[in-house]
């Protein structure tokens, strides 16, 4: 009998990370869930396991900003006898964009969750794809991240590393059947802005600006697919990039005073 594929998606219980868990269960994958708040993953699995009859699903409570977590997720994925074929880097959320006066350890527990817990995770399931030859990889990176912008210190530049990790890991494992995807959503319908507080920004910024996670997943496992390092989601975010990668522009927006 041939072996489900498993995913395992972190931040699975709002938005991005609940979209991939709908969109791989009807794929025919077991899925491993992970965020802090397990009951609104517990409902999730509930939901999936309705809708795709049969899906199995386990659900992992982690606080990624925790310098222990990834650790704890490897642990509980090895306890249950799972192994990861998707992995979908895809927590986060907005953090100190610039340095004030708060603990130097706030922007060290937002690192955790943007930067390093991505890479602890790659670290820990992308060996035993490689061993298998099969892997899927999904860093959840921004638009943000293709270009600097001010108060904008720790946003952006922790999702222009997840870009260049996925980059560089990609081309590392290249034709040993693990792909690795740096997706970019521009403006997408989730929690994100309310949670972050930032609720006005849907009425003050155009409606063609604004995605469905539905598509930013497509897209984003369409990608991983082909094997493409960089996935720019969104037909307007697609027209927007090579601007923003563009000599001139970077002349005009990043000059020195
Ligand atoms: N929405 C956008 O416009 C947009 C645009 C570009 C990129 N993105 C990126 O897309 C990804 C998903 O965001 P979203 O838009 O889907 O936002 P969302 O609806 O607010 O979901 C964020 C998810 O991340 C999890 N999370 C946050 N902090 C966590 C922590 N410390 N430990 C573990 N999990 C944590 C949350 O789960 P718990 O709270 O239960 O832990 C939640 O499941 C993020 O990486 C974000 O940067 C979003």
């Amino acid at each position: 009998m041939t072996r489900r594929l498993t995913a395992l998606i972190t931040g699975a219980s709002a938005g991005l990370g609940a979209e991939f868990a709908r969109q791989l269960a009807a794929s025919g994958c077991s899925l491993i869930l992970v965020a802090r708040r397990v009951e609104r993953l517990q409902a999730i699995a509930r939901q999936l396991q309705g809708e795709f009859g049969g899906v199995e699903v386990l659900c992992i409570e982690a606080d990624l900003s925790r310098v222990d977590a990834p650790e704890h997720i490897r642990d509980q994925v090895s306890v249950h006898g799972w192994q990861v074929d998707y992995l979908i880097n895809n927590a986060g959320a907005s953090g100190p964009d610039f340095f004030g006066t708060e603990p130097w350890s706030e922007h060290l527990d937002y690192l955790r969750l943007m930067q390093t817990s991505v890479a602890e995770l790659c670290h820990c399931f992308i060996p035993a794809m490689l061993e298998r030859g099969f892997g899927r990889v999904i860093n959840v990176s921004s638009v943000s991240g293709r270009i600097a912008a001010a108060n904008n210190c720790h946003y952006g530049p922790t999702k222009t590393y997840l870009i260049a990790l996925s980059e560089a890991l990609a081309l590392s494992v290249k034709r040993r059947g693990v792909h690795v995807t740096a997706l970019c959503p521009g403006f997408t319908h989730t929690d994100f802005h309310a949670t972050a507080g930032l609720d006005d920004l849907k009425q003050s910024t155009p409606r063609f600006m604004w995605y469905s996670a539905e598509t930013v997943v497509r897209e984003g496992l369409q990608a991983v697919e082909k094997g493409r390092l960089v996935c720019v989601s969104g037909r307007f975010y697609r027209w927007l990039d090579p601007l923003f990668q563009s000599v001139w522009t970077r002349w005009l927006l990043l000059r020195p005073e």
